[in-house]
């Protein structure tokens, strides 16, 4: 991409490139729902520089599923009815996607610490732990 050197990360994916799956909502790094993957973990990318991106693997929630597949995480969102508006979800997808990469068999606590600079107005956060304890023991099985 040719841009803008203050684009944001989160402007070129969705403006840019027409990767609307990750949502903008505070644009100001309050909320983590514009989360993607910099190299495998976890950023804001509304306070992310996409010059900064250059180089490197950025992984949006588009790029978690394979083809039909669901990555574990989302088919455990929709099992335990882990979203209702949704603005937040894909952020939160890919949080606790990085979290069971890193820590396999997480604890509660350890959900909640991956979810905590995430942002949730429909108070999800019940199913998302429960989501993602659920897609860990899927994955180990
Ligand atoms: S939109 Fe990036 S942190 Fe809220
Ligand atoms: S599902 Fe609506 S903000 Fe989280």
């Amino acid at each position: 991409l040719a841009i803008p050197p203050q684009t944001t990360l989160a402007d070129a994916l969705r403006t840019m490139l027409g990767l609307t799956g990750t949502k903008v909502a505070c644009d100001r790094g309050a909320c983590s729902a514009c989360t993607v993957w910099l190299d495998g973990k976890p950023i804001v990318s509304c306070m992310f520089l996409a010059i900064d991106a250059a180089g490197h693997r950025v992984t949006t929630i588009e790029g978690l599923a394979r083809g039909d597949d669901l990555h574990p995480v989302q088919a455990a969102f929709i099992a335990h009815d882990a979203l209702q508006c949704g603005f937040c979800t894909p952020g939160m997808v890919m949080s606790c996607a990085a979290l069971l990469d890193s820590v396999p068999a997480p604890t509660d606590a350890e959900v909640r610490a991956a979810i905590s600079g995430h942002l949730c107005r429909c108070g999800t956060y019940p199913h998302v732990i429960a989501a993602t304890l659920d897609a860990a023991r899927v994955r180990k099985s």
